[in-house]
């Protein structure tokens, strides 16, 4: 049976007191770490010295999502520092498959990010090479924006090569994702779910409670 797992994103958390925001999200299970380069997209957050910090006193394992240019130079450094996953865009890089073997050679899970706009076709016979699949539910670069239903049939496409392959790859949704849309993303075959606004928006633990029932109530049919 799929786990469904829930990591809150800690790009809508309070910056200046990131580390009280980190011990808030106890009972989720990995925190999302948003890189954002202002090139790859319109929006700027932190890189590797501020994420060092994070790693050093979250007591979750961290969850990378890499929204920069040139992810082939810059990804393997956050593996290096300990990271429990480094996910890094299709757009952004030369060479998946050699970025992925390189991530998963230093240690960390390699995953790779979806754009909306992005034909999942070219990765669907790839996934043993990826740990983690992210299908991207808004455009990349803020938190806050609504959930993208369209991009379910690409989700399906993913479940679907999973089950076929075999392979225990990680079907990630981020974007928009709150009580009223994990079911929709559920149900069409995630089983690990991104949340900003949804959890730092409220009291966290209870927002990460409600997030995982519900998408344990719809879990995929083909789990
Ligand atoms: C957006 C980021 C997301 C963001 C999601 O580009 O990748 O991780 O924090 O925020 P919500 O859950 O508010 O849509
Ligand atoms: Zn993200």
């Amino acid at each position: 049976m799929t786990a469904q797992r829930i990591n809150p994103s800690i790009l809508s958390a309070d910056f200046v007191n990131l580390e009280a925001e980190l011990r808030a999200i106890g009972s989720a299970d990995y925190v999302h770490v948003d890189v954002m380069d202002n090139h790859f997209v319109p929006n700027l957050t932190f890189g590797p010295p501020v994420v060092q910090r994070i790693q050093e006193v979250s007591p979750l394992p961290l969850d990378m999502h890499l929204m920069i240019t040139d992810a082939d130079r810059w990804a393997p450094g956050y593996a290096e520092m300990g990271a429990f996953s480094v996910t890094f865009h299709a757009e952004a890089t030369k060479d998946p498959v050699a970025l992925a073997r390189r991530l998963r050679e230093i240690g960390a899970r390699a995953g790779i990010a979806l754009k909306p706009g992005t034909d999942p076709d070219p990765y669907l016979e790839l996934l043993p090479e990826f740990d983690q699949v992210l299908v991207m539910t808004v455009e990349p670069g803020f938190g806050g924006q609504g959930f993208m239903s369209d991009m379910m049939p690409k989700l399906r496409r993913f479940a679907e090569a999973k089950a076929a392959s075999g392979v225990d790859v990680w079907l990630q949704v981020d974007g928009g994702i709150s009580v009223d849309t994990i079911g929709i993303a559920a149900e069409a075959g995630a089983d690990t779910f991104v949340a900003g606004s949804a959890v730092y928006g409220g009291v966290p633990e209870q927002r990460i409670a409600e997030l995982r029932a519900a998408a344990l109530d719809h879990r995929h049919s083909g789990a």
